[in-house]
């Protein structure tokens, strides 16, 4: 299949390319110079001469803070831009693959959220997000609009600038005697080449709708990092960062842990447990044992 890849450099994007040229797809990769998604104009003009038969989105404007200072520009991005390529996308006839969040719950639920759970965003960003799976599902029938969370992967978050939190854990502890974090969010840390394999998986069937992909299970921020220090056999004092160490400049979900219910009612779930995935992106091969056990 043809598969126009936007956000193609991309963390995620970056993987996904990968993932579907590893599949025997034709990738084309497609970088914010070439399209400005937040703009139907521009999409119409970038898009069609393709022809594509899947268009995947990966773009969004996803730096919480900013997003909460550029709310306007946070909904022309997320949420016109999602609108805007499931538009071309029903015009072309192709499949629209659009990324989601966790971030699109309040996190009070304290159990894995699945697919029917009603959405209650804390956030700008989480807000224009919902808005933009709104969009896509309101607009298009040929669609796979798949949640994740906390994603880190070999290409570095462009939205976010700098390391992944693995390696800026990594780096921190080369640096400090000390490395303090935070306890209080739980998430799913997932691997993007993981995800991109499984969003592969995805597109081979017509099941379209709405999917949450991360991997299994869930931690807080301070027992991954607790964990890849012991994977990585690094020595350095770990502490839990107290309440107002690192105060939240936006409220954010304490718990956005998803379960990959749609996925596995099709028999279709390939992601694995996170520390799995970390072993993976840490290229420790061999049987997986908890190197911790929380
Ligand atoms: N990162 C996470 O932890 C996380 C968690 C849950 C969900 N997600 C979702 O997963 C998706 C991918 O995240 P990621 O971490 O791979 O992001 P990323 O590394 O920041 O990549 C986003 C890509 O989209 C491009 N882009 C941004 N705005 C654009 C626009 N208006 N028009 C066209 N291209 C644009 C960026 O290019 P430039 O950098 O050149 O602008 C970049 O190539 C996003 O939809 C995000 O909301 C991410």
């Amino acid at each position: 299949m043809k598969i126009a890849i936007i956000g193609g450099n991309g963390q995620l994007g970056c993987d996904l390319v990968q993932a579907f040229t590893a599949n025997g797809d034709q990738v084309i990769p497609l970088t914010h110079s070439n399209l400005e998604i937040a703009s139907l104009d521009s999409a119409s003009r970038a898009l069609p001469p393709l022809q594509p038969q899947v268009i995947v989105n990966t773009a969004a404007m996803h730096h919480v803070e900013n997003c909460e200072r550029e709310p306007e520009r946070a909904f022309a991005v997320n949420a016109l831009g999602a609108k805007n390529l499931a538009l071309v996308a029903r015009d072309l006839g192709c499949v629209l693959i659009h990324f989601s969040t966790d971030y699109v719950f309040d996190g009070s639920k304290m159990c894995p959220y699945v697919e029917e759970d009603v959405p209650r965003p804390l956030n700008v960003y989480g807000v224009t997000k919902l808005a933009g799976e709104h969009f896509v599902r309101g607009s298009l029938e040929k669609h796979f609009v798949v949640r994740t969370s906390a994603l880190y992967g070999k290409s570095p978050c462009r939205a976010k600038g700098g390391l992944s939190f693995v390696e800026l854990i990594l780096k921190l502890a080369k640096e400090r005697p000390e490395v303090r974090v935070v306890a209080s969010e739980v998430v799913s840390p997932t691997y993007t080449a993981e995800l991109a394999r499984q969003i592969v998986a995805l597109s081979c069937s017509n099941a379209f709708g709405l999917y949450h992909a991360t991997a299994e299970g869930s931690c807080s921020w301070y027992d991954f990092a607790r964990e890849i220090f012991a994977l990585t056999n690094t020595k350095v004092s770990l502490q839990v960062a107290g309440p107002n160490e690192f105060p939240a400049k936006v409220p954010r979900p304490s718990y956005s842990v998803l379960e990959n219910r749609g996925l596995k009612r099709l028999g279709l779930n390939l992601l694995r447990p996170w520390r799995d995935g970390l072993r993976n992106y840490l290229g420790i091969t061999g049987a997986c044992q908890a190197a911790v056990t929380p």
